[in-house]
């Protein structure tokens, strides 16, 4: 990382799905810049390993074991941050579950699990945290979404693009529900990134090729530069932006 930065020492943000790829370095980045984090996934035992290796380990960082689908546990989370931080002002909707299942081939058990922590997990986050952001004053929701929210990509991943799709639309209903008590909700949209799981997925097979062939700049995005915009999202620096779509994808929706 470049320059040091600190925009971010007042504000407690909760992120969810915080051990893969994205989560993990979306955690440190908001860590470095002076976040207190409250740091989720179903995976508990990987995040107090995180936990551990961020800025401030447990004296400055919560880790609890949160299925973004259930609405008890996301009840319970949010009492434990407001407990403990004296509120949140953050929060990034990253937990998401993948198929590459075309729409023809797609499976209705595995449609409705990715529908369900890909989609209804952010709309459960939104409808706990937003309200507890409204009570510190405001703060913001980073919604994680993909290109794959907006164009039809590579012709497969139904499910995935039908949670996508929903995530991207739900965003602007709800900046536009909480404009005025400037709760602010952005959707943000990567291309393919290259995290350690998804080459390990996918490395050498024909969709990694074609990733890289329909990316414009040539190569895949990294998980840093991706946690770099959430930070900027997640800031005070982004303060009149809501509803807004941020694509960080390496040309693809523009061509
Ligand atoms: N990697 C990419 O190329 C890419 C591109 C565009 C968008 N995205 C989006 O970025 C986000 C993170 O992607 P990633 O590449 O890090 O994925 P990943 O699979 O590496 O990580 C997803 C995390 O979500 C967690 N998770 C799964 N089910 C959960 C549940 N029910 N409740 C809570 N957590 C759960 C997993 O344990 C995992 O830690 C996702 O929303 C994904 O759709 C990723």
């Amino acid at each position: 990382m470049s320059a040091v930065r600190s925009r971010l020492v007042d504000k407690a943000v909760l992120v969810t799905g915080s051990t893969g790829g994205l989560g993990a370095a979306i955690a440190r980045r908001l860590a470095e810049e002076g976040a207190r984090l409250v740091v989720t996934d179903v995976d508990e035992s990987a995040c107090r390993d995180l936990v551990a290796e961020l800025p401030g380990g447990t004296e400055r960082h919560l880790c609890y074991a949160l299925d973004v689908s259930s609405e008890d546990a996301w009840r319970t989370v949010v009492a434990l941050a407001e407990r403990e931080f004296s509120g949140l002002s953050g929060l990034v909707n990253n937990a998401a579950l993948g198929s590459i299942a075309t729409v023809d081939q797609e499976d209705l058990d595995r449609w409705e699990r990715v529908i369900a922590v890909g989609q209804t997990g952010v709309w459960l986050g939104m409808k706990h945290v937003g309200p507890a952001i409204e009570r510190t004053g405001g703060g913001s929701i980073v919604n994680m979404c993909s290109i794959l929210g907006t164009v039809g990509g590579l012709g497969n991943s139904v499910a995935y693009h039908a949670a996508k799709g929903a995530v991207r639309t739900m965003s602007k209903n709800a900046a536009l529900h909480w404009a005025r008590s400037e709760v602010r909700v952005n959707s943000l949209h990567p291309g393919f990134i290259g995290t350690s799981q998804l080459l390990e997925r996918y490395a050498g097979t024909e969709r990694h090729e074609a990733m890289l062939t329909h990316t414009p700049m040539g190569r895949l995005g990294t998980a840093e530069e991706i946690a770099a915009v959430v930070a900027f999202l997640a800031s005070d620096d982004s303060s009149f932006m809501t509803g807004s779509e941020i694509y960080a994808d390496g040309g693809w929706t523009a061509a």
